[in-house]
């Protein structure tokens, strides 16, 4: 091979590398966990497909859980009729994520995680359950982030309205509902405590 042709062979490669790895996210760990934040204010008119929200709930389903018991379950308000319902069901968050263009419901299956044989394994029974499920959601905040979205997990809400609305069994706790949208603000950086009041080394 003529020095001519290595040059061309290698500046080819190099280009399809810098092609090719722009596909993937450009985002590490570390970014993702400085400016993935809580949003309070979406872009409005703006929306996400069935098929993004599947990519990130599939990224979910990689979270650990007890024994794979994966008891966490997803009800996605992804019509704007759906949306706008469950706005109605989140207090005063309403205004937070009202452009939000999707809201996720995150429950879990009781009785699943932390049980064994139908008894509980410990004295953390359901909880560990609800342990899954925050896990799991973990996982589906930061991979929206890694997507280009933002999230806000919201605690405050109806759940016996958000049952009704999904038909959500009585053997699922329901938990966090979360907006799905693209940020109209930057957040500002919340206060962390001091590393070492929340550990202790021995
Ligand atoms: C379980 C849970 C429930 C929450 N509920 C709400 C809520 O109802 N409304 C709200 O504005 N933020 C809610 N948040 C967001 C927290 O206030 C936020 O995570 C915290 O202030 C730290 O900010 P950061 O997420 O930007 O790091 C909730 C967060 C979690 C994990």
């Amino acid at each position: 091979m003529n020095t001519n042709v290595l040059i061309v062979t290698i500046l080819a490669l190099s280009l399809f590398a810098g092609c090719t790895s722009q596909q993937a996210s450009v985002a590490s760990l570390d970014d993702l966990f400085l400016t993935r934040r809580s949003i309070r204010s979406y872009e409005p008119g703006r929306t996400i497909s069935e098929a993004q929200v599947r990519e990130l709930l599939t990224a979910a389903q990689n979270a650990p859980s007890w024994a794979n018991q994966q008891p966490s379950k997803y009800y996605v308000a992804i019509s704007p009729e759906k949306q706008a319902a469950v706005l109605e069901m989140i207090g005063g968050n309403k205004d937070r994520v009202a452009n939000a263009p999707v809201m996720i419901v995150s429950t879990f299956e009781k009785g699943k995680s932390g049980f064994f044989r139908g008894t509980p394994a410990n004295d953390a029974g359901d909880l560990w359950g609800a342990y899954d499920n925050g896990l799991s959601n973990c996982y589906l905040i930061l991979k929206a982030r890694d997507m280009g979205f933002d999230t806000l997990i919201m605690g405050m809400r109806e759940s016996d309205k958000l049952r009704a609305l999904f038909n959500i069994p009585e053997e699922e706790m329901i938990l966090a509902v979360i907006a799905l949208g693209y940020r109209a603000e930057e957040p500002n950086m919340p206060v962390h405590r001091p590393l070492d009041e929340i550990v202790k080394f021995f």
